[in-house]
């Protein structure tokens, strides 16, 4: 049996904590779908294929992770891709919060689990919206971002 798990976010852009959660939770499940939410509602820096591309060229060495987008609801695109199992990344107890409730949520909306999975601590403060007004203002991202992700921000705020 193949076990699959989706790892949703808005990615806006990748960071290395996401890329930490992203090889941790392929190397225990057979298939792992990163899937990128594509929200009108919401003013993202990167458009969705910027996004899709950024993450694209990041994970390239892990071969059981796909990338795709997806609108609406999590657990449809769940149920149309035949997962079962959503993987979060918590860097703190102020994630918990929100996290329980959308897992249970999702759970009770389409009979999908949620892990929780502990970020790395090296990457417990890093965050999308830090990286990306870190960078608005000048200040150095390479180390916590991938270079093609710097320098997507930094062309950004150029
Ligand atoms: O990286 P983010 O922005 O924290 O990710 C949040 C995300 C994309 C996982 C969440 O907003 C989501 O799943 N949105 C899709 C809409 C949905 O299913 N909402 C109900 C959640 S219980």
């Amino acid at each position: 049996m193949t076990v699959s798990a989706v790892y949703p976010g808005s990615f806006d852009p990748i960071t290395y904590g996401h890329l930490d959660i992203i090889e941790r939770a392929a190397s225990r499940f057979d298939r792992l779908v990163v899937a990128v939410l594509q929200n009108p509602a919401k003013q993202a820096l990167f458009a969705v294929d910027d996004r899709v591309r950024l993450i694209r060229e990041t994970v390239d060495h892990i071969d059981n992770v796909r990338v795709e987008r997806f609108q609406g609801l999590l657990v449809h695109f769940c149920h149309q891709h035949g997962i079962r199992v959503i993987v979060k990344g918590l860097r703190a107890v102020s994630d918990f919060e929100y996290e329980l409730q959308m897992a249970q949520m999702n759970h009770r909306l389409g009979d999908v689990e949620t892990l929780l999975m502990p970020t790395n601590p090296e990457w417990s403060y890093l965050s999308s919206s830090l990286v990306k007004e870190v960078a608005r203002f000048g200040g150095r991202v390479d180390g916590v971002v991938p270079d093609k992700v710097a320098a997507a921000l930094a062309e950004r705020f150029s």
